[in-house]
């Protein structure tokens, strides 16, 4: 079993990347295999529109030089795919936005191929915004035929300088039973 996180921060091992862990050591610790992918640093350009993916249906983005393509062969490899971002305005970070559009396009134009994966997502705000985001994130999984994996609360942690998330007890909580919940979901539907 394999469980891929997308942190969709513009800034590395900050609160996203802090929360995202948290919900992957809960996985890593019954056996699932884990990885964090960041996005801050690298290009991620949003959507062209072009819909070569509909004509290639090559299980890829026709625009191949950045890091797109590999988040995407990522996802196809994973049971479970988690994605994160900062609240920005109120909003996705525009890295998140780009890989929800663009890989969204690609498994539309490939037949829905995240179906019956599970998916979650997870948002940081210093101080609001973050249910917009999380419920953006929602509509890249469930358009897609996805299963969302819910925790005890929305996916939300508070922190504003990096690591200050680290304080928020109930966001932490949070993403332990958000762990919790989809660990036990995995083992249910292999057994
Ligand atoms: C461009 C930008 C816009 C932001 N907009 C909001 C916002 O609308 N609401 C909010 O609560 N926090 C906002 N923040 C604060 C971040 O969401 C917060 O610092 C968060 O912890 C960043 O996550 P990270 O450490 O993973 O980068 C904004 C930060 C930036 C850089």
């Amino acid at each position: 079993m394999k469980a891929v996180a997308f942190c969709g921060s513009a800034r590395k091992n900050g609160n996203t990347a802090l929360l995202l862990n948290r919900v992957l050591e809960q996985l890593a610790s019954g056996g699932v295999e884990t990885e964090l992918v960041e996005l801050a640093g690298r290009e991620v350009p949003g959507c062209k529109a072009c819909m070569a993916c509909f004509r290639n249906k090559d299980q890829q983005c026709a625009f191949k030089k950045d890091v797109i393509n590999d988040c995407i062969a990522k996802m196809i490899d994973a049971d479970v795919i988690l994605l994160g971002s900062p609240t920005y305005f109120a909003d996705l970070s525009s890295e998140m936005k780009a890989l929800i559009d663009r890989a969204g396009m690609v498994a539309r134009a490939n037949g829905n191929m995240f179906k019956r994966k599970l998916g979650a997502g997870v948002a940081v705000q210093r101080r609001a915004g973050a249910i917009h985001v999380f419920d953006s994130m929602n509509h890249f999984f469930l358009i897609g035929e996805m299963i969302v994996v819910g925790s005890s609360y929305w996916n939300i942690g508070v922190g504003r300088e990096k690591g200050e998330v680290a304080g928020d007890e109930e966001g932490l909580a949070t993403m332990k039973t958000l762990g919790e919940n989809i660990g036990w979901l995995l083992k249910k539907m292999n057994q």
